[in-house]
């Protein structure tokens, strides 16, 4: 485990930058990326980079059930807006929320994660723990599924949408297991309200009770952490 501590997220959005160069040079030519707040300055950073992903594959962590890729809110909409709008990808996946057949979308997505292994999955963390949606409680063998979000992820992803009652309940995303699969990983965190998450997911139990503290187990992670989100590390 290699931790990177940074001013803010900005600097941190060249760290990760740093990180996917490297990772390009090294050949990783698939890439798991993740939405919500924390990749914003990634993005930028690699907005503004030479990297050329036009040749790479990337697979998205996941997408609420119920909003199609057009819908504004949809994590689809969010990629493009900040990513792949300016570095296009070979071919990018996301679940497909619309699709109301959980079981056959959550097959569909597992046998694409299968076909291609990601080299560098980049993510974000949950105020309780969570990487992807995977809320507290998940399996760490855990497949691609249709996840109940908890009250929790509802308020913190409130500010998104205009009313709470329009935050979508349910999300399908990526299994820990099918994360832990990644050859590299890369957390973000930023911020006060991630303190308590990242002292118990590095310095803590291995529990499913903090999703994240499975990264403990993992041969090649990353984590850049602003000083907030440090601060209650106790090194
Ligand atoms: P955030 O979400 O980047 O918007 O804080 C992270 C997460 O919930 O995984």
């Amino acid at each position: 485990m290699k931790i990177i501590r940074v001013k803010d997220e900005i600097e941190g959005g060249q760290e990760a930058l740093a990180l996917f160069k490297d990772q390009v040079k090294q050949g990783a030519h698939v890439f798991g990326l993740a939405t919500g707040s924390t990749p914003n300055t990634t993005y930028q950073a690699l907005c503004q980079s030479d990297l050329d992903f036009s040749e790479a594959i990337s697979i998205n962590l996941d997408e609420y059930v119920g909003l199609s890729h057009n819908d504004p809110q949809s994590y689809y909409s969010y990629m493009v807006e900040h990513l792949f709008k300016q570095k296009p990808f070979k071919h990018s996946y996301l679940p497909d929320g619309t699709n109301e057949d959980a079981d056959e979308e959550c097959q569909r997505y597992s046998r694409i994660i299968a076909q291609n292994p990601v080299d560098f999955q980049l993510l974000g963390i949950g105020r309780n723990g969570h990487i992807g949606f995977n809320e507290p409680g998940s399996p760490f063998d855990g497949t691609t599924r249709k996840i109940k979000l908890t009250e929790s992820t509802l308020n913190a992803n409130a500010r998104f949408f205009a009313n709470e009652a329009d935050v979508p309940r349910y999300a399908y995303s990526m299994g820990i297991g099918e994360i832990m699969q990644a050859k590299t990983i890369l957390l973000e965190a930023y911020g006060m309200n991630k303190a308590d998450a990242i002292q118990k997911t590095i310095e803590g139990p291995v529990t499913p009770n903090v999703p994240a503290s499975i990264l403990q187990k993992h041969p090649n992670v990353y984590f850049i952490l602003d000083e907030e989100a440090a601060s209650k590390l106790s090194k």
